[in-house]
């Protein structure tokens, strides 16, 4: 046993960032701490730019000399010291950039599990070799619709797209989808090095150079004579004179779809994304696989159904096969392939430049549904099922597998990397979760309060930064930032259990923590203590209807239980503002300080 009580603390000193004035905080470790404040107090201050960098760059630091340079990129914390931090997970709200190509299912690692079944499993149509998992992903070679590329659209760009109106002239850039700016007029250029009359409506030119123009998959350089004329040009080239550099043509529907696949940049993407016509891939109805992979049913279904469907219903699909009774039924007839039939399949798969599986037993010995199939379906099945009941639980029932992430709210991203954490086996690590809450109905807050609690059974540590109360009420530690915001904040109010906050008059998170607690209690009637009100009607010395200031004080009683302070306070100032037209209304409850009230009623009047 360590006696000592600072151990099992993450021990900040000096913190600095951003509004933080110089803090000191000891937070316990595999706990869940919640930190608290009003907007702009400096919460993400302290749990993300702090303590989550500093976990970070230490991270880098022990795996990498070089990743320096990331290091310079999050930025070292303003902070003296931190000791016994573990490393760190950030589930935070904000998505960076990730790739359009990530899916729930693939942040889940549902989908792959899902290939597994699939592969091992599935019902394969009668001549058709195994499939392993590769087939049966989008984003493979292997499994991509070689239509459409994975992409489950295909895009058509015409040149009506290209050319919205072709009475303008090249020079008066006929054609739209081309780059911008200097790019643009580098087409130019090489096109009237190429002797292209750039000058004449598009229409009038041959329709063997617009075509090139707009299609050609041809991408000669040559030498560009920038801010010459045509016939200028023409002289240039005939006297061979120094060009002013080596320009290389691109076909515009070539840059367009180039740009669109390749490009980094959101709005660039956009931009080019006008000129195309997307429409769902016709050889694999926009589920984005080939054939063969499309034609192996589990439950009588196709791969991309299954990614479709709703998690809830996924989940009925899987029920049965993770129910004892699957193994009761009897297997496929049908056919099973020979030894020499598997050599001869792992023959082509190589000659198209996929992996053999050589060691990999081949599937397709047994017939469809065989016993070995069903133990396997029904191994997978139950898997699948724990971990999509853990995303249901979290209320993402409604999600599809294949919904790709960056569509996805804030709140409901960070709840499945939530789940995801869960099923990843992890401990001694610290979480640090932004409103995890965000987005939920109160009725599902008790699964997500469950899986939290869960990630620190395995001992992890929570570090989430919260505004619902429930979360706050049931934290195991609370870390109020205050007492107001920017500037005004930055300081510790409280660390400690969520009771103590009570005590901490300066806390604006007290009065909600507390007041909402007591009128959670619905059932005495007898006044337990009395509230005094202190009224006071308008003051204005202008208004010469009161030309003078006078208080009136009144006591009310206080139910314990129902009627908590701030119901009756709230009632009351609204009875007493009507009566008596005041402005403005001191509570004191007893043995408490005042506190000033300038409810809405006197705003409104
Ligand atoms: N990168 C930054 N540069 C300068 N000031 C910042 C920066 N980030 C935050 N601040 C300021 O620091 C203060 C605390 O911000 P912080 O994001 O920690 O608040 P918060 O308590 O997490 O609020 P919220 O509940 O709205 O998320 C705010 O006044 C904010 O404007
Ligand atoms: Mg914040
Ligand atoms: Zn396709």
């Amino acid at each position: 046993m360590n006696s000592d009580p600072t151990s099992g603390m993450v021990r900040v000193r000096g913190a600095r960032e951003h509004n933080l004035k110089n803090v000191d905080v000891d937070i316990p470790r595999d706990s869940l701490v919640v930190f608290t404040g009003v907007s702009g107090s400096g919460k993400s201050s302290l749990a993300f730019s702090t303590l989550y960098a500093e976990a970070q760059r230490r991270y880098f630091e022990s795996v990498a000399p070089y990743a320096r340079r990331l290091i310079d990129q999050v930025g070292v914390p303003d902070v003296d010291s931190i000791e016994g931090l573990p490393p760190a997970v950030a589930l935070q709200q904000q998505r960076g950039t990730p790739s359009t190509r990530s899916s729930v299912g693939s942040v889940t690692t549902l989908s792959s599990l899902i290939r597994m079944l699939y592969s091992r499993a599935g019902s394969y149509p009668p001549g058709q070799p195994m499939l392993y998992a590769e087939d049966f992903s989008p984003n493979t070679p292997q499994g991509a619709c070689p239509e459409c590329h994975g992409l489950g659209r295909v895009y058509e760009v015409t040149e009506a797209l290209m050319v919205p109106d072709p009475n303008l002239t090249i020079r008066q850039r006929a054609v739209a989808s081309w780059p911008l700016a200097w790019q643009g007029q580098n087409l130019r250029d090489i096109l009237v090095t190429l002797g292209i009359d750039v000058d004449i409506p598009w229409k009038k030119l041959p329709k063997k150079q617009r075509d090139w123009i707009l299609f050609t998959e041809e991408t000669p350089t040559v030498p560009v004579y920038a801010g010459l004329t045509p016939e200028e040009t023409r002289v240039a080239l005939k006297r061979k004179m120094e060009p002013s550099y080596q320009g290389t043509f691109t076909g515009a529907r070539r840059y367009i779809l180039h740009t669109f696949t390749h490009s980094q940049s959101a709005l660039m993407k956009k931009r080019v994304a006008q000129f195309m016509l997307g429409n769902p891939c016709p050889v694999c109805d926009g589920k984005r696989l080939k054939r063969e992979a499309l034609s192996v049913k589990f439950a009588g279904y196709d791969i991309g159904e299954l990614s479709q469907m709703p998690l809830l219903q996924f989940a009925e699909v899987l029920k049965p096969v993770a129910a004892q009774t699957y193994l009761d039924q009897a297997e496929e007839a049908g056919d099973v392939f020979t030894p020499s039939q598997t050599l001869e399949a792992r023959a082509q798969r190589v000659a198209h430049g996929a992996s053999a599986h050589a060691n990999a037993p081949d599937v397709r010995h047994t017939p469809n549904l065989s016993v070995e199939k069903r133990l396997a379906a029904q191994r997978i099945a139950q898997d699948l099922l724990e971990r999509v009941s853990t995303l249901t639980d979290l209320g993402l029932g409604y999600l599809a597998l294949e919904r790709s992430t960056p569509t996805l709210s804030s709140g409901e991203l960070q709840r499945l990397r939530l789940a995801t954490q869960l099923g990843s086996q992890l401990f001694g690590v610290i979480y640090v979760l932004d409103e995890p809450s965000a987005g939920l109905h109160p009725a599902d807050g008790e699964a997500l309060f469950d899986a939290l609690q869960r990630l620190k059974a395995c001992g992890n540590t929570l570090f989430v930064v919260e505004h619902d109360l429930e979360t706050m009420r049931r934290a195991d530690w609370l870390i109020d930032v205050g007492p107001a915001a920017g500037e005004h904040g930055g300081r510790i109010l409280y660390s400690g259990p969520p009771a103590g906050l009570e005590q901490v008059k300066e806390s604006q998170t007290r009065d909600y923590l507390f007041a909402e607690a007591a009128s959670q209690a619905r059932t005495c009637r007898k006044p337990a203590d009395w509230l005094r009100l202190e009224g006071s009607p308008a003051t204005t010395w202008t208004t010469s209807v009161w030309s003078f200031h006078w208080a009136v004080s009144l006591r009310l009683p206080v139910f314990r239980g129902r009627g908590n302070r701030a119901w009756s306070a709230r009632r009351c100032w609204n009875w007493w503002a009507r009566t008596w037209d005041a402005r403005w209304l001191r509570v004191m409850p007893r043995n408490r300080a005042w506190r000033t009230m300038r409810p809405r009623s006197a705003a409104v009047r």
